[in-house]
């Protein structure tokens, strides 16, 4: 173990350490690993600050993983409507059943990772932030922190087990929850992407990239393909106060959300829902992990029995339980 960086880095973050609502105060024990696992779920993919509000809504409307195991499915969707990666809310809720079932949450990283929607990722932060396991958590704030502190020019993707290997090594015995978490808010605060604030970093004196001159440039990145273009529609359907919204099936993209019905975008080909007098009422554009959407938004006023999808009545539809892409398409509307 490199015998200068954590304590330098905890120092550090026992008086930065950002104040989160799934986290413990530096030093002090771990928030249960109820509300640990439902942050890191969210948080692979999403920023600190879109997560805050869903991670509030969420504990206050199933305060315990039992209350989450308990709650119809559709429920959670909807809660999680607009967080996007929708396998990730499918997955939640058959973890919290999975660990209500078994009495609560396993506490090695072998166990957790056995649990639906927990990968590497996710099952090193649970059993270090909360069951105080020495392992290491790796996301891109680390690689980043840790390319710089060895000036490691390889480029990802190809540096990753190497930056995996180094960030083990850092990694502490004692404190290593917040040994995880520092490098995290080190990475978002101070060493981050373009300018990194050197001047104000605990680890500038062991920094190999700072002395180098090179921080900035690091980690290096092969370059990334542009990303395929796709088209689609999405159908916008009112009869009487009513809106036309189909629950889409449960595997693929945004699978399980309530959506306007569609095609195209995700492979489908299939016709309007209803015979009607469609016409185009704008264009919205989204970014999908694969591919990049260009979605035409069609909207008509019809009786009429649809062929697919149902009426909700226009008095309880609430557009933020939509998906983000077909928000967009609601907007379009106003
Ligand atoms: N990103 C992922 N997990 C995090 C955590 N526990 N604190 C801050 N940012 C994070």
């Amino acid at each position: 173990m490199e015998p200068e960086i954590a304590p330098l880095l905890l120092a550090w973050y026992d008086r930065h350490a950002r104040a989160l609502p799934w986290r413990a105060p530096p030093g002090a024990p771990p928030m249960d690993p109820y509300r640990v696992w439902l942050s890191e779920v969210m948080l692979q993919q999403t920023t600190v600050a879109a997560v805050r509000g869903y991670f509030e809504r969420f504990t206050a409307r199933w305060p315990t993983v039992e209350a989450l195991a308990a709650a119809p499915k559709a429920e959670v969707m909807g809660e999680w409507a607009g967080l996007g990666y929708y396998a990730r809310a499918r997955n939640l809720v058959a973890c919290a059943r999975a660990v209500a079932e078994r009495g609560g949450f396993p506490t090695t990283r072998d166990e957790l990772a056995r649990l639906p929607g927990i990968g590497a990722y996710t099952s090193a932060a649970i059993a270090a932030i909360a069951f105080g396991r020495a392992e290491t958590v790796v996301d891109g704030n680390v690689e980043r922190v840790v390319a710089r502190l060895y000036a490691v020019e390889t480029p990802l993707p190809g540096a990753r087990r190497e930056l995996a290997r180094l960030a083990e090594g850092l990694t502490p015995e004692a404190r290593p929850g917040d040994f995880a978490q520092a490098m995290m808010d080190l990475g978002a605060t101070i060493c981050t992407p373009r300018s990194p604030a050197c001047g104000v970093c605990p680890l500038s004196g062991p920094c190999r990239a700072r002395a180098a001159g090179i921080a900035a440039e690091l980690p290096a990145r092969m370059p990334r393909a542009p990303k395929p273009k796709r088209e689609g529609i999405a159908w916008v359907a009112f009869d009487r106060r009513r809106v036309l919204l189909e629950r889409r099936p449960p595997k693929g993209l945004l699978g399980g959300t309530l959506a306007f019905p569609s095609s195209g975008w995700d492979g489908s080909d299939q016709p309007p829902p209803l015979a009607a007098d469609w016409r185009e009422a704008g264009r919205v554009r989204h970014v999908f992990t694969h591919f990049e959407l260009d979605m035409a938004v069609h909207v008509a006023r019809s009786g009429g029995n649809p062929q697919r999808g149902e009426w909700h009545v226009l008095r309880d539809f609430d557009p933020a339980g939509l998906p983000g892409l077909m928000r967009k398409a609601w907007a379009v509307l106003a």
